[in-house]
């Protein structure tokens, strides 16, 4: 019996403070990654809870009593501006779309144009723009144009900005998801997909044709 009261003795005197400071983590992290039904304690506030105005709320900070604002008239926003070229509109007239990109066609138009391409198009139209994409696979009923009829080889690229903005038919619009110089990317790389599968050896360099296969 001594001996288990001097083993009592021998813990609390050398293990106490190591055993309290297990324990009490212990119970910390006991709290983290649990699933619980309950609001979880708050010791400090979260960041979702703090002073900011929302929606229609009202202020008294101005004059007329609402927090929410007007922007101040005859200003844009920075990168906001949308003027009536046909970089934003896709045409030079009210009835005829602009025949060629307004973007300057450089290597980093045409890999930006594949970025978007392959996240908002190939979906439906496919990497390679033949129309075979995932989602026409799973509704069959759902018709995908090919990017490389002769019809979109030769349409002008104002007419591509236009469905990309408006949709057409069936196809959706991405006017809300893609800026309009992104579309003028993806116009420009849909144009080099048309070419790579149209291509004949006299669009390959010359210096470069003995080495085709
Ligand atoms: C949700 C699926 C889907 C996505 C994503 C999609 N398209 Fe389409 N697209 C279609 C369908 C379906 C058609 C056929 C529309 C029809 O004729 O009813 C079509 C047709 C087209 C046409 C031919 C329009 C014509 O004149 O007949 C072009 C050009 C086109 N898409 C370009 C694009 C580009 C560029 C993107 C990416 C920004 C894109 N599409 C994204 C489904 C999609």
């Amino acid at each position: 019996m001594s001996k288990l009261i001097r083993a009592a003795g021998w813990i609390t005197g050398y293990c106490a403070a190591p055993l309290t400071f297990v324990l009490v983590s212990a119970f910390f992290l006991a709290g983290c990654g649990m699933v619980q039904r309950s609001t979880p304690i708050e010791v400090w506030d979260d960041m979702k809870r703090q002073e900011k105005f929302g929606p229609q709320q009202p202020s008294t900070l101005f004059a007329d009593g609402r927090a929410s604002r007007r922007p101040v008239e005859g200003t844009v926003a920075r990168g906001a501006m949308r003027d009536e070229s046909s970089l934003y509109t896709g045409r030079i007239s009210p009835t005829m779309y602009v025949g060629q990109n307004p973007v300057e066609i450089t290597k980093e138009t045409l890999r930006l144009g594949r970025t978007k391409f392959n996240v908002y198009c190939a979906p439906c139209h496919s990497e390679d723009g033949t129309g075979k994409g995932i989602v026409p696979t799973r509704f069959t009923a759902w018709q995908v144009t090919s990017l490389h009829e002769d019809r979109l080889r030769t349409t002008s690229d104002g007419d591509i900005f236009n469905v990309i903005t408006h949709g057409r038919r069936t196809m959706p619009s991405y006017r809300t998801q893609i800026e309009p110089r992104d579309r003028w990317a993806i116009i420009a790389y849909v144009r080099a997909l048309q070419r790579s599968t149209g291509a004949t050896t006299a669009d390959v360099p010359e210096s470069l044709r003995a080495g085709l296969k």
